[in-house]
């Protein structure tokens, strides 16, 4: 459907119209926000652009330079676009950069662990390190390094594909030696080469999803495993001098990350002492309940990877790639499992499937439903966010809230029914005349700004929420 320009200004009235109308009929769903009841802290929403999806970015399919700074600007730049601030970078295990491999900083076997590395440093790392410049320039605050797998010649099964275990962890001895220094060592070359060429990681990891003997680079581990390879990694990263954190273990499912947990918290000296976020992915077990530790969590990686294509749909059917599960499982991931980061896994590439957040299709731009649900959370919930306690009184009209660390209220609510709603809100501790800034995401709007409400009297406003729409109010 194409529709002029008048048309959506039309439509555009109409819905400002609804969405601010004053009458209240008696199905008024309550909200109730309370700024005083306060959560976890949030550091943030993005995505990675591993195994050379970075360089789609930069042209590798011919995208033209204005729109390779539009795409830049739709993921990094607050005020332009989502305003993501993590980035979740690969660091390569492969001896080439064929096909979308990520080159390794020491692609040669040195022969035994303790022998003299050769590590080498392109400046390119697969296009993941002008994204991260070009990042950074727009406010990114987060670089999260993570090793898919150690090279090849570090691990039992001597390849960076197909499973093997670093050798040295539990059970898993090799003829060539203990490799864990040398992994702990190369892992931290890595973050130095960055950090010499102008560009700070700020966490490291060295796992992902190890559950899995993928035929594409990984690794096995369990949380034994993991916690011997933590406490050399801490002891390294001490040594070095370098300001760095680490996360593990990327589970592929969040099930797969708790079954960790008793591993990383044994013995006297509990290897996540040394853990700054635990990490899990959603595909195997969706992030629906807080992890047994104190640490932080991050769901670092999801995405509809078989789904049929469907960039532009908010809502038909809650189909796994439309916009609005992916708000759902978003808020979800925030309130009921209490994440402080939630990472999409491919923010852009050149494809027609679901796995990335934006398509780049001959030349073009195409931010998905989904990208736009990202966007309504991560543009108003800031790193240092606190989510804040939040009711609705009906299961349809769901609700997360968060107070920024500059005082500003953020406030999702998701209208997952057939019907129009009319909402009452009322923040706590709100001043009367605040002006609170809704915006929508449906299937006709992307996070299209509506006519300012003020809060009258305790907090209290009134909005009108359409059936499968997503609306975010800023309480400024
Ligand atoms: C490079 O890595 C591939 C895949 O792991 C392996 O098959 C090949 O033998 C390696 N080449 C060299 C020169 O080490
Ligand atoms: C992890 O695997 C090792 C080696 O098989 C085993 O000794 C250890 O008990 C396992 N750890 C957990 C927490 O299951
Ligand atoms: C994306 O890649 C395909 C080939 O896989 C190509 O036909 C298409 O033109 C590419 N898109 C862009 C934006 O260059
Ligand atoms: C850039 O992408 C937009 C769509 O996002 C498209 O309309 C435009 O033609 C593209 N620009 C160029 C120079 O190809
Ligand atoms: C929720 O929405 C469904 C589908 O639109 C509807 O059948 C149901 O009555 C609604 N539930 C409430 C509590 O409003």
């Amino acid at each position: 459907m194409t529709l002029s320009i008048i048309d959506n200004l039309f439509l555009l009235n109409a819905l400002v119209a609804r969405v601010t109308a004053a009458s209240a009929p008696s199905s008024r769903v309550s909200v109730s926000v309370n700024p005083h009841i306060q959560f976890q802290e949030v550091d943030g929403f993005g995505a990675s652009q591993a195994f050379q999806r970075a360089e789609d970015i930069f042209g590798e399919y011919g995208l033209p330079a204005i729109n390779q700074t539009l795409v830049l600007n739709l993921l990094y730049d607050e005020d332009f676009g989502a305003g993501f601030t993590i980035l979740r970078n690969g660091i390569g295990s492969s001896n080439s950069s064929e096909s979308n491999f990520m080159n390794s900083i020491e692609p040669t076997n040195p022969g035994v662990p303790g022998a003299k590395p050769h590590y080498t440093w392109d400046h390119y790392n697969s296009g993941q390190f002008p994204l991260a410049q070009q990042a950074y320039k727009r406010g990114l605050q987060t670089l999260y390094a993570d090793a898919w797998s150690a090279p090849g010649y570090m691990k039992t099964n001597d390849d960076e594909n197909n499973g093997g275990y670093l050798c040295g962890v539990t059970n898993e001895p090799c003829a060539s030696g203990n490799w864990m220094q040398a992994y702990a060592d190369y892992l931290v070359q890595y973050a130095r080469f960055y950090q010499e060429s102008g560009v700070r990681v700020t966490h490291l990891g060295f796992l992902n999803e190890p559950q899995f003997a993928a035929t594409y680079a990984g690794m096995l581990s369990n949380g034994t495993q993991a916690a011997d390879f933590v406490h050399v990694l801490a002891k390294t990263i001490k040594k070095s001098g370098l300001d760095l954190k680490i996360n593990c273990c990327d589970g592929i499912g969040w099930d797969d990350q708790e079954a960790m947990l008793p591993g990383l918290q044994a013995g006297p000296d509990p290897a996540i002492d040394y853990i700054d976020a635990v990490t899990g992915h959603g595909y195997d077990s969706a992030p629906t309940y807080p992890l047994s530790t104190n640490k932080k969590t991050w769901l670092t990686e999801w995405a509809d990877l078989s789904g049929g294509y469907t960039p532009f749909t908010f809502y038909d059917n809650g189909g796994p790639g439309e916009g609005m599960t992916w708000a759902n499982h978003i808020q979800v991931s925030m309130r009921d499992a209490g994440t402080s980061a939630f990472l999409y896994w491919i923010g852009a590439e050149n494809s027609t499937s679901n796995s990335a957040l934006i398509n780049l299709i001959n030349n073009e731009v195409q931010p998905s439903k989904r990208f736009w649900a990202f966007a309504q959370f991560s543009k108003f919930v800031r790193p240092g966010a606190r989510r804040i306690e939040a009711y609705s009184s009906n299961a349809n009209v769901t609700v997360s809230s968060f107070k920024n660390y500059n005082g500003v209220i953020a406030t999702q609510l998701l209208n997952q029914g057939d019907a129009d709603v009319e909402i009452s809100v009322q923040i706590g501790g709100l001043k009367s005349g605040v002006p609170i800034q809704p915006f929508i995401t449906n299937n006709e709007y992307d996070l299209e700004r509506l006519t300012p409400i003020k809060s009258a009297k305790d907090g209290f406003f009134q909005a009108q929420i359409p059936a499968w729409s997503m609306v975010s109010f800023v309480a400024v």
